[in-house]
């Protein structure tokens, strides 16, 4: 069982797939190369939690099995309908396999077609019986990249099921799909929408969602961010209009960063039981842990709008869980612990080696001595302005670091390594210290 971040069970572990709250349970499903801590050919993995805090890993659930996806799973979403599970996927097959490494195509050239996998029951999951090709490989490059057309994401609004689909122009230009069913199996094209020079070439796993009436999209451009050191491709959101007789959107020039470590990607949504739209997303890690596993989700996080301005809240389970007061953080299990406090204006905090800076109306955080040098990668981040006050949550795991500023105005989150257990030099900063409940330690 693990607690608060789903972790790979060894391996590899990239984007979250096919999230749904299903038949009383939170389903999750990740791309998963299970052969070693690296990318490669992609498969699902599979884990269930009743509660968002406590997660328990059910083994593969997607491999390749078709012409189509033989190799790769790519990402994809879920759904349920008449008590079944529907999850969609992108099947990809290489053009030019690596010899020295099949589970590795030569020069891009691979091709991607969408897929259909249908389980009774969201346990069992049979690759030669109930899985499909619904969308098959472009050939009109105009619609669609017959290489670069990935990770569906389906939701339900009134009698019809939409799909967006992630894209690219000529590998120049990023852009979304957008299809339509009445009944889950045969799609139709129905629009598409891109920025002219803007965000990136190629736009990976978008996300569109209605929050108390506002529309949003997530995404992923690819080779968006570029300072040398930080990864090229970046998670952003938005606030869009969406026409759904006509799937017409229009990209506005502004945006958020969903979370301004710049580590976080890939974010996925769905709908909890409570109905709050929660997210998960996939740290990005640097390098395997004791060379034994890399990539881990982040904190469940509630997507909310208020005042024009999209937050990123813990979800109130994992809030909850950590109401057990303790004076250091020794006294923490391997889930970790939360530490609390209000920072002012030239106000710091060291949580384990980890800088957390106020200065003027922005946080600063410095993450160098917990990252190898030789890496050479970005180490220190900052929010934009805030506007909602000094509030700070920080988020502590023996590999990554989540501060949630003004209950998730901004999320600042890190993945380290070597993490100390003391804090130090809070000089007039007053903190408090939270570990899991008795109940759940
Ligand atoms: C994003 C991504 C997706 C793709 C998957 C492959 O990280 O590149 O676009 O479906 O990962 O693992």
């Amino acid at each position: 069982m693990q607690k608060i971040h789903v972790k790979p069970d060894g391996n590899w572990m990239n984007d979250p797939n096919g999230f749904i709250y299903y038949k009383n349970q939170y389903h999750l499903f990740y791309q998963c190369f299970p052969y070693d801590a690296r990318w490669g050919r992609m498969h699902w993995a599979h884990v269930v939690s009743n509660d968002l805090v406590s997660w328990e890993h059910q083994g593969i659930a997607i491999f390749p099995s078709k012409m189509d996806d033989r190799d790769g799973c790519f990402s994809g979403s879920a759904i349920e309908d008449d008590g079944k599970m529907y999850l969609y996927y992108t099947g990809v097959r290489y053009l030019k396999e690596n010899p020295e490494d099949i589970n590795l195509c030569l020069d891009e050239q691979f091709i991607s077609a969408q897929m259909m996998m249908i389980s009774e029951d969201g346990y069992h999951f049979d690759n030669i019986k109930n899985k499909r090709t619904i969308i098959p490989v472009s050939e009109n490059s105009k619609v669609a990249d017959a290489r670069h057309t990935r990770d569906p994401k389906v939701w339900k609004d009134g009698d019809a099921w939409y799909m967006v689909l992630g894209s690219t122009i000529n590998d120049r230009q990023g852009k979304l799909l957008f299809f339509k069913s009445t009944d889950k199996e045969n799609w139709t094209y129905e629009n598409s929408t891109t920025k002219e020079n803007g965000f990136g070439w190629m736009w990976e796993c978008p996300d569109y969602f209605e929050v108390d009436g506002n529309q949003i999209l997530v995404f992923s451009p690819m080779g968006f961010y570029k300072d040398g050191k930080s990864y090229e491709n970046q998670s952003i959101c938005m606030q869009v209009n969406f026409e759904k007789e006509t799937c017409h959107m229009d990209i506005p020039d502004t945006y958020q960063y969903l979370d301004y470590g710049l580590d976080l990607y890939a974010p996925q949504t769905t709908v909890d039981e409570e109905g709050r739209r929660v997210l998960l997303a996939w740290l990005r890690m640097p390098a395997p842990v004791h060379g034994q596993w890399s990539g881990m989700q982040c904190i469940p996080r509630v997507v909310e709008v208020k005042n024009k301005h999209i937050y990123f809240r813990v979800h109130p389970n994992i809030k909850n869980a950590f109401t057990k007061k303790i004076s250091s953080p020794n006294e923490a299990d391997e889930n970790g612990y939360k530490v609390s406090f209000a920072l002012e204006d030239g106000e710091s905090i060291d949580v384990g080696g980890f800088q957390i800076m106020r200065k003027g109306n922005r946080v600063y955080t410095d993450r160098s001595g917990l990252l190898d040098e030789t890496w050479d990668m970005q180490t220190e981040f900052s929010t934009p302005d805030l506007r909602d006050g000094s509030q700070i949550d920080v988020y502590v795991d023996p590999n990554l670091i989540e501060v949630f500023i003004n209950d998730g105005e901004y999320v600042i989150s890190n993945c380290i390594y070597n993490l100390g257990k003391e804090i130090h030099n809070a000089k007039n900063v007053k903190y408090e210290i939270y570990t899991l409940h008795e109940t759940d330690v």
